[in-house]
């Protein structure tokens, strides 16, 4: 791996930050339950994300939160009811719906599920749910519920029936419920909602593909307490992980030692070494459309790691250290057999002349696409740019925050992917 000074070479022009929902028209949904408290965060997190949130709540929302506070959080007045006499033509569940993007109910109690799944109407948010234009008005459910509710045959039944229905259903989590037991049928945080409503609209350029990822560095063992490493964050391999699963793919992650949390959706295989790296990747290569390399991979290994920790002995003098090269896990992968290899992107981190150094590497690995960057300039930072080396040429993709670059990646692999024979 290369690792030296940034140069001047990629100081581009920044791409613009545009919000992720900007433009959108969310109606958020609030029915009954504790997790109510959830969705006044929630409101947060998409009017921070750019969108317009118009919050209706059923009158059991309003015994948990007040429609006060969803009022102030969303910047507009709440709707609670259809016979509300102060809406103009006295149809709320019309105008509520013809301009919205999506629907998101959270928290989706177990008694709306139902009502969803019999299509009623007997009060303004299912009234709404059922009003939308189906084909242009998606419906977002997150359920919250007791885990015995959530694991009733009924309950279930229902669920099944709204996703045939058309709607997405958003988690439940497990884990400690506001009853105090333990199981299935939290409701997904703020954060994970938002970013699930994001990755929703995003285009499906995947769908039906799947993508291995490598990311983050790998961890040398010198001994049990020492070893060689380097300062890759992880985070455009998490970020590619992620943009990918958003495209619609089935994605697998192998990650080396980094404290990233795992993107939605998304299958992580965490390793040390370069060894375990090469080991995880290998049988799940054949099993992947696309590989993309985005790990720093440690170039060398000690030869032997001792099992006991070296101790200085007093003499003064060093331990001598002699090193092994590790294999090369994208070259290997992109030599694999036609029928077993995916199609493989690989990254090049350079310190300088990365346009020359990002062609070199392509030749040498024996691959359609190298992504090129300058370490120095970019390990552990939010933002990046690219530099995309094909058969065709070069091509920048310029500096914006590594999610950004990330989705543009991705629509530029998806483009580049051989269609599937038949
Ligand atoms: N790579 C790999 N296995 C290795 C080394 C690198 O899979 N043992 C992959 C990286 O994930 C990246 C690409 O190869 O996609 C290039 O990595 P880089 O570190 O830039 O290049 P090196 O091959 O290490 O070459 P050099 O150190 O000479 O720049």
């Amino acid at each position: 791996m290369s690792v030296a000074r940034g140069g001047p070479l990629l100081q581009s022009r920044a791409m613009a930050q545009t919000p992720a929902l900007q433009g959108k028209h969310i109606v958020l949904g609030l029915t009954g339950g504790i997790a109510c408290y959830k969705a006044a965060e929630l409101a947060r997190e998409l009017v921070k994300a750019g969108a317009a949130v118009q919050v209706v709540m059923t009158e059991a929302a309003t015994r948990f939160i007040t429609a006060t506070t969803m009022q102030a959080l969303s910047g507009r007045p709440v709707f609670t009811s259809q016979w509300d006499a102060s809406h103009p033509n006295a149809m709320p569940h019309i105008d509520l719906t013809r301009n919205a993007d999506a629907i998101v109910v959270a928290p989706a109690s177990a008694d709306f599920i139902a009502r969803l799944a019999q299509g009623r109407a007997d009060e303004l948010l299912s009234l709404v749910c059922l009003a939308r234009p189906i084909e242009r008005c998606p419906l977002l459910v997150a359920p919250a519920m007791n885990r015995e509710m959530w694991a009733h045959p009924a309950t279930l039944r229902n669920v099944a029936q709204i996703a045939a229905d058309g709607a997405t259903v958003l988690g439940p989590a497990a884990g400690e419920q506001a009853c105090g037991e333990v199981g299935d049928g939290r409701m997904l945080e703020a954060a994970e909602l938002c970013d699930a409503l994001v990755a929703f609209f995003q285009p499906k350029l995947l769908a039906g593909r799947s993508v291995l990822v490598t990311a983050g560095p790998t961890f040398e063992a010198i001994d049990p307490v020492r070893g060689i490493t380097n300062h890759s964050s992880g985070k455009m391999g998490f970020a590619v992980a992620r943009a990918a699963a958003e495209a619609g793919a089935r994605v697998t992650l192998v990650a080396g030692p980094v404290q990233l949390a795992t993107p939605q959706g998304v299958r992580r295989i965490d390793v040390q070494s370069a060894a375990q790296m090469l080991a995880a990747v290998l049988p799940e290569a054949p099993r992947h459309d696309i590989f993309v390399a985005t790990a720093a991979v440690a170039d060398w290994r000690p030869q032997q790691a001792t099992v006991a920790k070296i101790k200085k002995d007093g003499s003064g003098r060093v331990p001598a250290l002699a090193l092994a090269e590790n294999d090369d896990i994208l070259a290997t992968v992109a030599r694999l057999p036609a029928a077993e290899r995916p199609w493989c992107v690989g990254f090049a981190a350079e310190s300088e002349d990365l346009a020359r150094h990002a062609r070199e590497k392509r030749a040498r690995k024996g691959v359609p696409l190298i992504v090129g960057n300058l370490g120095p300039a970019t390990f552990g930072r939010d933002d990046n740019t690219l530099l995309l080396v094909d058969a065709e040429g070069e091509r920048e993709l310029p500096r914006a925050d590594k999610l950004t670059l990330a989705r543009a990646l991705v629509a530029e692999i998806a483009a580049r992917v051989p269609k599937r024979p038949g």
